[in-house]
């Protein structure tokens, strides 16, 4: 079985939100002091998860990313990893952090419990910008994260940044130095404008003007377009050095045409798009105890009518809910 849409897409990745809650702040993320959290009761248990997940890797999925909110805020978090690992369809099982709790003992969990790949943020190297953005002081503990997890052997580890126009986009070379000296990939995300940074005003930064300050550091890598499975990042190798850096471009390159996820947000909806708040909520299904071949059913309907693009981005998105 595989998941298509009307366009030809053929969906094999999804997002999973595991939390809304996070330990930090981001500007371009979090509405204020007041977030309102979901009640607890309306947020997926791992058993659910797991249900929810073996019925779409019955129906095509292969690639599954954890995201949130902060992932490893949930107690046991690698049990949930490992009971994803043992799906024998699933095989790419990934996750991404804010890093800030990603102690050796952590890493060595996740990696041990079948996690394949681990994303992490990195949007400052400066202590007082990193707090500026985050709400935090928790710098050195994400670069300790960074560096237990090089230590404990991932496939890869990946670096995302988000550059907003000034408070970071001043550390593009800093942040580039520090991909090469680290062999890392690190990718440039464009800010999209959704309900956090819409409200505060922040731009973000294009990706076309990064690449003119690297591209004289950089060359084309032929063998990876992307991530090792297609993915929306263009990616070039560091010339003369190890890493990579990447680009993500929502904004002044849209990747639509070839997008190949779903996201399922922490409430148990399946959302065929990023930037639609509809979709299916499976998990009010699933407890409703409607049966799998009905569900299966609704899946591969919302998905067929997934939209060609959007139309920009809904003001009322919360990424913490939908999964970043
Ligand atoms: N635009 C772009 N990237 C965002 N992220 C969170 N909110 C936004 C946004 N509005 C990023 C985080 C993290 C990834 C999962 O999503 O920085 O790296
Ligand atoms: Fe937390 Fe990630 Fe949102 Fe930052 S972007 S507040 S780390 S969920």
């Amino acid at each position: 079985m595989i998941l298509k849409d009307r366009f030809g897409r053929v969906i094999e990745t999804i997002r999973i939100s595991v939390t809304d809650r996070c330990n930090f702040k981001c500007m371009y993320c979090s509405i204020d002091e007041d977030t309102i959290f979901l009640p607890r009761e309306s947020i997926m248990s791992f058993e659910e998860i797991v249900e929810i997940t073996r019925i779409l890797a019955q129906m095509g999925i292969k690639r599954v990313k954890l995201t949130g909110g902060e992932p490893l805020i949930r107690k046991n978090i690698t049990e949930l990893v490992k009971n994803l690992a043992a799906i024998k369809e699933i095989k790419d099982l990934s996750l991404t952090t804010n890093g800030s709790m990603l102690t050796k003992k952590m890493v060595y969990n996740l990696k041990r419990a079948g996690l394949h790949r681990l994303n992490i943020s990195l949007d400052s190297l400066n202590p007082e910008t990193f707090r500026l953005i985050t709400g935090g002081d928790k710098l050195e503990r994400v670069l300790e994260g960074i560096e237990n997890s090089l230590k404990a052997g991932f496939k890869t580890v990946k670096i995302n940044t988000v550059l907003i126009k000034g408070i970071n986009d001043t550390e593009i070379l800093d942040l580039f130095n520090f991909a090469k000296n680290n062999n890392l990939t690190l990718r440039f995300i464009e800010e999209m404008p959704l309900s956090a940074g819409s409200s505060k005003g922040i731009m973000g930064v294009s990706n076309d003007d990064v690449f003119n300050i690297l591209k004289d550091y950089l060359v084309t890598d032929s063998k990876i377009t992307g991530d090792i499975y297609p993915g929306p990042a263009v990616t070039f190798k560091i010339k003369g050095g190890s890493g990579r850096i990447g680009f993500i471009s929502p904004i002044s390159h849209p990747f639509c045409s070839g997008c190949n996820r779903i996201r399922l947000t922490t409430s148990g909806k399946l959302l065929p798009c990023i930037s639609r708040n509809e979709g299916l909520n499976i998990l009010q299904l699933m407890r409703n105890r409607v049966d799998p071949t009905t569900i299966k059913k609704k899946i591969q309907e919302i998905v067929f009518y997934r939209k060609f693009s959007h139309n920009g981005f809904s003001d009322y998105i919360l990424m913490n809910r939908l999964g970043g």
